[in-house]
């Protein structure tokens, strides 16, 4: 009998919902939130209110999409932290108790990791082998992964403040740029020199990353060149994204090349909604060429939030009959 499992993810602004049958993904759909564009972010009530409104219809579609009945179920996988859940977490609780199935929580990193192990049927798919370093990189978070099997996986380094999300969002608020401020940064840097700015690069031990002082660097250009010209960032937007987007990239990658280089791992995965950006997957690509690693960058469609990730998760815990109990609460924290 085919393993099927319902996968939700409600931990940000995309309700999500996916079926995946013996490892094959059959549906993965999303319903992203437009409402917190207006506020320049993520608004948590607003965002659990949505999630509310969306879940049933964007689960029904899931299955009919996977043309799997709810009785054809082998379990109920969903995000359990980090991030704001009740609504995922409650309805997928509430479905598995019903059809008397499994439950299966989902950490939502670990899940973005996984990503990296989705194939479609008849798709032609080469996952990473393990042990294997992953960037992540999303809005809350940036991390150095060594992923040492599908359930072992270390943090060896992290940002000590913002994520590179973050920093990307918060740069293009103050120039006046739409929420995510990411994918917009990354259109306009493509008209814009990469060296027209020098903003300031931390200097922190180890893995870890810091955000913090190239965002301040960055406001404090903007202050400078405001008093001797308001029309400063209009006229020089592109310059500032391309170069914004230059020194984002650079600390990436200096530290997972300082980290390829003395775990000896060349097998390098990036994941995460800042995995969208186009400089970054071509710094990959170039790494792969100049230092010979063997890289893995997911498809689109797996780097911001989706349900298929979770499904896949859920998939392998799955196998290790690694199911959870209907109290277990949601957690808001990073903890992989
Ligand atoms: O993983 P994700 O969808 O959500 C959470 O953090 O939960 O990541 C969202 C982040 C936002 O900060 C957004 O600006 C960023 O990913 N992002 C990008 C791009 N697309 C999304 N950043 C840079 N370039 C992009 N193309």
């Amino acid at each position: 009998m085919s393993i099927n499992i319902l996968a939700i993810e409600s931990s940000c602004d995309d309700t999500s919902a996916a079926v995946i049958s013996d490892s094959f993904l059959r549906s993965n759909i999303i319903s992203s939130q437009k409402i917190h564009e207006a506020y320049g972010g993520v608004v948590p009530e607003l965002a659990s209110r949505a999630h509310q409104q969306n879940i049933i219809p964007v689960v029904h579609e899931a299955l009919k999409q996977a043309a799997i009945d709810k009785k054809e179920l082998s379990a109920v996988a969903f995000t359990r932290g980090p991030g704001s859940l009740l609504v995922g977490t409650s309805f997928a609780k509430g479905f598995s108790r019903a059809l008397d199935i499994p439950l299966i929580d989902v950490n939502h990193l670990q899940a973005h990791i996984l990503a990296h192990f989705i194939q479609t049927k008849g798709e032609d798919h080469t996952p990473p082998k393990f042990p294997f370093l992953c960037l992540l990189v999303s809005g809350g978070n940036s991390q150095i992964i060594l992923v040492k099997s599908h359930r072992d996986m270390e943090v060896i380094g992290q940002t000590i403040d913002d994520a590179a999300g973050e920093a990307f969002d918060k740069c293009a608020k103050v120039m006046g740029l739409p929420y995510p401020g990411g994918p917009v940064i990354d259109r306009l840097a493509k008209e814009g020199n990469p060296k027209a700015f020098a903003f300031s690069k931390p200097h922190i031990p180890g893995y870890n990353y810091s955000f913090s002082g190239l965002k301040t660097s960055f406001l404090y250009l903007l202050r400078d060149c405001l008093k001797e010209n308001p029309n400063f960032i209009e006229e020089n937007k592109n310059d500032l994204c391309a170069s914004l987007q230059c020194t984002i990239i650079e600390i990436l990658m200096d530290k997972l090349r300082k980290a390829v280089k003395e775990l000896k791992i060349k097998d390098v995965a990036v994941a995460g909604g800042v995995s969208a950006n186009s400089a970054l997957r071509a710094a990959f690509e170039e790494h792969a060429k100049k230092y010979g690693w063997t890289i893995h960058i997911p498809k689109f469609a797996y780097t911001t939030d989706n349900a298929a990730m979770v499904a896949m998760s859920g998939y392998f815990k799955y196998l290790d009959s690694d199911f959870c109990d209907i109290s277990l609460p949601p957690f808001s924290r990073v903890v992989v």
